[in-house]
């Protein structure tokens, strides 16, 4: 087979190539922009270890994929598609196996190329039917948080907080991404289409997915997979990974214990999912019912809580109907009889019917908002309550905040170390002038290292001591033992 003269970088448009010699098939093109890629890479990162693949194996798996695709789709319904049984599995491996010696004896006949590398194909073409195709490799490896794809050349993961371009994780064309996403969405009731053009959805291994295509995108497929890797399960797993410090996250836990209503604010991917999740992790009486509410289900607090409903909101179809929001799934929740709710993330009109919902009997509630600084998401949390139809006025929506919300603890993100970390945990105490005010109660200390106890008595002191919360103050302000 002809090798193309030169890779192109395929930014452009379709991906041009020749069709393998002998065999009736798909165009094929040049199988990897690695050189270019790598020449334009503005984070380029170590060298991947894994072979580059060559070209008469690009055409080869072109083909077979094919061919395998419509079996396998006449073997297996849509549901086992996404979640194969482990009988599918073998029966799809041993299907692979047959076609790619049967592509190699009539290569030998035909004396066209041979594949170089049946196992490398055998492993490409199982995880293009039943896994993540191309992203397989990222997906199993654990230390890639986020794998992101602009383009059918340009997939970027991210790890320990870094990004880089994987130059040797390339997709045919944008068809080849688009297929992917709706095999993945399909399943689950969720649809990517010119009427649909933007869609998330939850993996079954808990990721996230979120993927636009035109006209919500100017040309291309773009995929987003926040991989959950959920790095702790208790606060107490948070505080080895440098999240927060031990005497913290005892605070925290007590606070939530006793009833304490708690918003986590930071920026994107600051852990505040993450944070949430160990905090609701510490709600753990059979007296308590949590009912969690999430545009896309990311908690597990079901797994770990004697009485928890998770609710999942969802888009509405083509037809415009049958979307569920956030804000029915809120007052939904009201009447579940929970005694706490948690919304994974606030970023409208729900606000308002958090904060009333935190102020009527649910106590201990949890929700999460972007923001930079607690007082930034106290006012932040005003403004997405004014969005909501009921219409009320600033100054009553800052009274509510003040009067409801008790705790805010601020996430931040370090690029340089990766590292996700409790900076501030902030206590409200009231309103002044219009304006709410409050104590910051932990602070990061002067070397910027620690997260310590600033020695102010918290107002939840009585919260605890109401309910019978064991807990005990450090003894002094900036205490390194703390
Ligand atoms: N405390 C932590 N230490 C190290 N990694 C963490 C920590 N918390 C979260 N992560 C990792 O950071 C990524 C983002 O976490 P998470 O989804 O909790 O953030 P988020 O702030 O809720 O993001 P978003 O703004 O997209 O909702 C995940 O890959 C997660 O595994
Ligand atoms: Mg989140």
């Amino acid at each position: 087979m002809a090798r193309p003269s030169a890779p192109q970088p395929a930014l452009n448009g379709d991906l041009q190539g020749a069709k393998p010699p002998g065999m009736a098939g798909p165009q094929t093109g040049p199988a990897r922009a690695g050189a270019l890629a790598r020449a334009e890479a503005p984070f380029a990162g170590p060298p991947d270890p894994s072979p580059p693949v060559s070209p008469a194996d690009r055409a080869a798996e072109r083909i077979l994929r094919a061919d395998v695709r419509g079996e396998v789709g006449r073997l297996l319904d849509e549901r086992h598609l996404l979640k194969p049984r482990p009988e599918d599995e073998t029966r799809i491996r041993i299907l692979i196996r047959e076609r790619v010696s049967s592509y190699q004896r009539n290569a030998a006949v035909t004396n066209t190329p041979l594949i170089h590398d049946p196992p490398g194909l055998e492993r490409r073409l199982f995880d293009g039917l039943l896994r993540l195709g191309p992203l397989q490799p990222l997906m199993d490896d654990s230390a890639i948080e986020e794998i992101i794809v602009n383009h059918p050349r340009r997939v970027f993961c991210i790890a320990g907080g870094r990004k880089r371009l994987v130059d040797d994780v390339v997709f045919d064309d944008d068809e080849e991404v688009r297929q992917l996403v709706k095999r993945l969405v399909g399943p689950l009731g969720r649809r990517l289409d010119d009427s649909s053009p933007m869609v998330d959805a939850r993996l079954p291994d808990g990721s996230r997915l979120n993927a636009a295509i035109p006209p919500a995108t100017t040309r291309w497929c773009a995929v987003t997979i926040r991989k959950f890797i959920l790095r702790a399960h208790s606060l107490e797993q948070l505080v080895p990974l440098g999240t927060l410090s031990e005497g913290a996250a005892h605070f925290l836990e007590a606070a939530v214990q006793a009833g304490t209503n708690i918003i986590v604010s930071g920026p994107t991917g600051s852990g505040k999912t993450t944070l949430v999740n160990c905090l609701g992790a510490a709600i753990a009486s059979p007296e308590e019912r949590l009912v969690t509410v999430e545009e896309t289900a990311e908690l597990s607090l079901e797994h770990v809580l004697p009485d928890c409903v998770a609710l999942q909101a969802r888009a509405g179809n083509v037809e415009g109907t049958g979307e569920i929001r956030i804000r029915d799934l809120v007052r939904n929740a009201l009447r579940m009889r929970p005694t706490r709710i948690v919304i994974g993330e606030v970023r409208g009109g729900e606000a308002l019917d958090m904060l009333l919902a935190m102020n009527t009997g649910h106590e201990g509630s949890l929700s999460t908002l972007h923001a930079n600084s607690p007082r930034d998401a106290l006012d932040r949390l005003a403004l997405l309550a004014s969005m909501a139809e009921e219409r009320l006025t600033g100054e009553s929506l800052t009274k509510l905040v003040a009067r409801t919300v008790e705790l805010v603890v601020q996430l931040r993100f370090e690029p340089r170390t990766g590292r996700r970390r409790v900076v501030s945990i902030f206590e409200v105490t009231g309103l002044e002038s219009g304006v709410v005010t409050g104590n910051e109660l932990w602070a990061v200390d002067p070397a910027g290292d620690r997260l310590v106890w600033r020695g102010i008595q918290p107002r939840c002191l009585a919260k605890m001591d109401a309910r019978a919360v064991p807990y005990v103050l450090p003894p002094s302000p900036g205490d390194r033992s703390a």
